[in-house]
């Protein structure tokens, strides 16, 4: 088997970043940019203040702000509309996975026709998208710098993995100050959404020795540093950090790929519109106590990632330690306990479990699971 290792060509990071998106978008030869963010964005000011760095470079925007959490074909589709109408030549993405999944889908579309769901699966496209650059506000999906885009079918309502390539940003930004203006729930819910893409690379069936050296630091930048971002925003050493620590986790499960945690969350957000981190955190202890006997040792590095002492501990015992301490990390954070508080139905678990078995998420997952074990994970979080 060959192994294969993706992300953008240009990355920046640090304090200030985002005030070379416009630079970046000219070197990137584009005249007319669409902005693709959310209302949020826009009522707090930030899309005025990017649009202002791009127009200073001399370029010219347009702002599309109708992404919406958990993005749909239809916010896919109108975006294309607004990009044709006003002849712009490339994208910036502002905003965490939303706006970032929603303006790769328009890239997709713009550049190879057709309607975006003509590119569920991995790698359906053929040709390039527009240039994209993406800048990030959370911290974080890593979409800024995966070729993973998850846009739900609206007739459906599930979900779907487009894994393509060409849909990796050409420059990813992620500035710490942006991500200062997050607000507690949303720094928990994506700091979990991190740690959840770094422990399901770090167990995939495709892990290499890159995933996992970003994996692990990723796991143990999150553990030092997160509960300090939620506990107060403008702890810069801590939303820094945080930004390093969601950059290495992307590296990892762009790579590395993940499973059942985000093959499960993908539905539960299809069917409930449920925030996608807040999911993840509850599924991936319990994904994780099903996935434990397929390399226990790698739970033990994990748990030593995290911060626990496991010296004289036997090999279970020490991976058991990995458990506890992410759950104690979502109740440090206030992440809710279990999918009844989010009225999560039962009677939904076996349509959903079918579908999460489908899900490209689902096919590293470390042990191969059967519909009534998928069904069982989602009865055990509630
Ligand atoms: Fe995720």
């Amino acid at each position: 088997m060959t192994y294969s290792f993706f992300m953008p060509t240009v990355n920046l990071m640090g304090r200030g970043s985002a005030k070379e998106v416009g630079e970046r978008c000219k070197i990137l030869g584009g005249k007319k940019v669409l902005v693709v963010t959310d209302k949020d964005l826009t009522r707090l000011g930030l899309v005025n203040r990017i649009a202002g760095y791009i127009e200073e470079a001399g370029l010219k925007t347009v702002v599309f702000d109708g992404a919406q959490p958990n993005p749909t074909d239809k916010n896919v589709e109108k975006g294309e509309q607004v990009y044709r109408k006003e002849k712009c030549d490339m994208i910036v993405s502002l905003g965490g996975g939303s706006s970032i999944d929603c303006a790769k889908g328009i890239g997709l579309v713009i550049g190879n026709g057709g309607s975006i769901r003509d590119y569920e699966g991995v790698d359906k496209s053929t040709k390039p998208m527009p240039p994209l650059v993406a800048v990030n506000t959370t911290s974080g999906t890593a979409s800024e710098m995966t070729r993973f885009c998850i846009i739900t079918n609206t007739d459906t309502k599930v979900k779907m993995a487009i894994v393509d390539w060409r849909v990796t940003a050409s420059v990813s930004i992620n500035d710490p100050e942006i991500m200062a203006m997050m607000p507690p729930g949303l720094t928990a819910a994506t700091g979990m959404d991190a740690l959840t893409h770094a422990v399901e690379a770090y167990v995939s069936t495709i892990a290499t020795p890159i995933t996992d050296a970003c994996a692990l630091k990723a796991i143990e930048l999150i553990f030092k540093y997160l509960r300090s971002a939620v506990a107060y925003g403008e702890n810069m050493e801590a939303r820094d950090a945080m930004t390093y620590a969601q950059f290495l986790a992307g590296m990892a499960f762009n790579n590395a790929s993940l499973g059942y945690v985000h093959a499960m969350a993908h539905q539960l957000g299809g069917f409930y519109d449920l925030p996608h981190g807040v999911c993840n955190a509850i599924l991936l202890p319990h994904v994780q106590r099903f996935n434990m006997i397929a390399n226990p040792l790698r739970f033990v590095d994990m748990a030593v990632a995290m911060g626990e002492k496991v010296d004289g501990l036997s090999v279970r015992d020490g991976a058991e330690k990995a458990l506890k301490a992410i759950r104690q990390l979502s109740e440090d954070i206030s992440i809710p306990a279990g999918l009844g508080q989010l009225n999560v139905k039962e009677e939904d678990f076996e349509t959903m479990a079918k579908n999460a078995m489908k899900d490209a998420c689902s096919f590293t997952n470390p042990v191969t699971a059967k519909l009534e074990d998928v069904i069982n994970i989602f009865r055990a979080a509630m």
